[in-house]
């Protein structure tokens, strides 16, 4: 038995789906802990593939439950449309759970983002647009309504009044905005309480007894640690706690239960939105890691940008998550790339560091130092052990291991589930 974590080591889009869809096929548990339809989790297995926003990446095995867990914040909307899609495929999403503790993401909270994305101006940070600030905002402001208000409409309805009546009040004196009206929303929320009432629960009990029962939990992040609040690129990040401590505080499980706590991090670096990214390349190669890698937003469908692998950035993201185990994505991306780059230390006025410095301006400011390593000009898409790795993709992998001292045991080579080198059973 285990407790599992997966976390994304740099700026999102990992392929952590890939790597909670292969490891939920040995867990009981898989519970969704924080963020909201601001993620975008690809899933590529023999059922198809699949772009999953708040539904679990365990969905697609019956014999595991998936949990959406109480720090998730949930457009109801959404995952009843996600719901409908997954059901449309073949995909039975009835056993699914929603902590009654998850907070909602209201209609305003979308307005809102939109609106403080205006007034940000240059600053913009690049926000998905799925009200995930505002609605993380108002839950630590205590102003947040939670799914499980949804099983008394009669008192859902003061409630609603209230966030109204406030919000309201600011859309329209400080953003000279259209108010929100109460009938139209309710009947709305009536509406998605009417088909999320099964789905609606009390985790805990339930995510306690699969620990003390021994089995397999798998702890679903989203997004990535340089994007997490406290620890990323602030103020350029996500509104959520993406890191380990984050999934044991948003699935509620103690930080001592936790057994592997996985970092995925892609064999290079990419970013959505605004915000520092040291090694970020403006030119043909990081045009052809774009393509090569597909690299465009599941959920915005925007361009990320990408770069170099940024190893002092990745060091940081270890640190602060104190990370047991690394998977390393999209290796195969790196295929034809003639020589390799990886920065291992910044140069910051003049002096070299080895550390991500708080200030976003002054990361913006650090020149990336690399050392160059050679390509393998050669397909890995076949690899399945780590024999079968040509030697300069070993050495590569070995230098991100002597730079992050954690040991790789997950390499991919390709989208589909089975495109994996494993060299340790997770699931002990
Ligand atoms: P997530 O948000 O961390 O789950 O990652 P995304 O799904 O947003 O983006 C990762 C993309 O890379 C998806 O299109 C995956 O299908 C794809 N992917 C994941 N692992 C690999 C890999 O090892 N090789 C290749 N070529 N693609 C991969
Ligand atoms: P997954 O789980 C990549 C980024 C946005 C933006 C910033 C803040 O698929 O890895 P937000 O809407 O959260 O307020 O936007 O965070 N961002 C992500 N980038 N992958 C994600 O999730 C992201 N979730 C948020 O692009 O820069
Ligand atoms: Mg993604």
């Amino acid at each position: 038995m285990a407790i599992v974590g997966v976390v994304g080591g740099q700026w999102g889009d990992e392929g952590k789906g890939k790597v909670i869809d292969l490891l939920a096929q040995r867990a009981e548990l898989v519970i969704r802990s924080h963020g909201g339809n601001n993620a975008g989790h690809t899933v590529v297995n023999e059922q198809g593939k699949f772009a999953l926003h708040l539904v679990p990446a365990g969905i697609f095995n019956a014999a595991t439950t998936c949990i959406i867990g109480p720090g998730v914040v949930l457009d109801p909307a959404i995952l009843l449309e996600e719901m409908d899609g997954l059901n449309r495929r073949g995909v039975d999403t009835s056993g699914l759970m929603i902590s009654s503790r998850a907070h909602m993401v209201m209609p305003y909270h979308l307005l809102l983002d939109r609106l403080q994305e205006e007034g940000r101006g240059a600053g913009r940070i690049g926000t998905t647009g799925r009200g995930i600030g505002p609605a993380y905002a108002d839950k630590t402001s205590r102003d947040g309504l939670r799914v499980g208000e949804l099983l008394d409409l009669e008192s859902f309805k003061v409630r609603l009044e209230q966030a109204l009546a406030q919000k309201n009040r600011l859309l329209e004196k400080v953003y000279g905005a259209e108010p929100f009206q109460l009938e139209p929303m309710l009947a709305d929320f009536a509406g998605y309480a009417a088909r999320l009432r099964p789905f609606i629960k009390e985790t805990e009990p339930v995510v306690f007894d699969a620990v003390r029962r021994g089995k397999n939990v798998l702890l679903e992040g989203a997004h990535g640690t340089l994007l997490d609040t406290d620890h990323g690129t602030y103020p350029y990040v996500t509104s959520s706690s993406p890191t380990v401590a984050g999934l044991c505080l948003g699935a509620g499980i103690g930080p001592t239960r936790v057994d592997t706590a996985i970092g995925v991090f892609k064999a290079y670096s990419t970013r959505v939105g605004g915000g520092p990214m040291s090694t970020e390349l403006n030119d043909s190669v990081g045009e052809h890691l774009r393509e090569r890698g597909a690299e465009f937003g599941t959920t915005t469908g925007r361009p990320r940008r990408c770069g170099w692998f940024d190893g002092v950035a990745a060091r940081h993201s270890v640190m602060v998550n104190g990370f047991n185990s690394l998977a390393v994505t999209k290796l195969d991306v790196l295929d034809d790339v003639p020589e390799l780059k990886i920065c291992v230390a910044y140069r910051l006025n003049g002096e070299e560091i080895d550390f991500v410095p708080a200030d976003a301006r002054q990361i913006d400011r650090c020149e990336p130092v690399y050392e160059t390593l050679p390509g393998w000009n050669c397909s890995l898409s076949s690899a399945r052990d780590l024999g079968d790795l040509p030697p300069a993709a070993i050495r590569y992998l070995d230098r991100l291991n002597e730079l992050l001292e954690v040991e790789i045991d997950v390499v991919g080579v390709g989208a589909a589930r089975d495109a994996v080198i494993c060299r340790r059973d997770l699931y002990r």
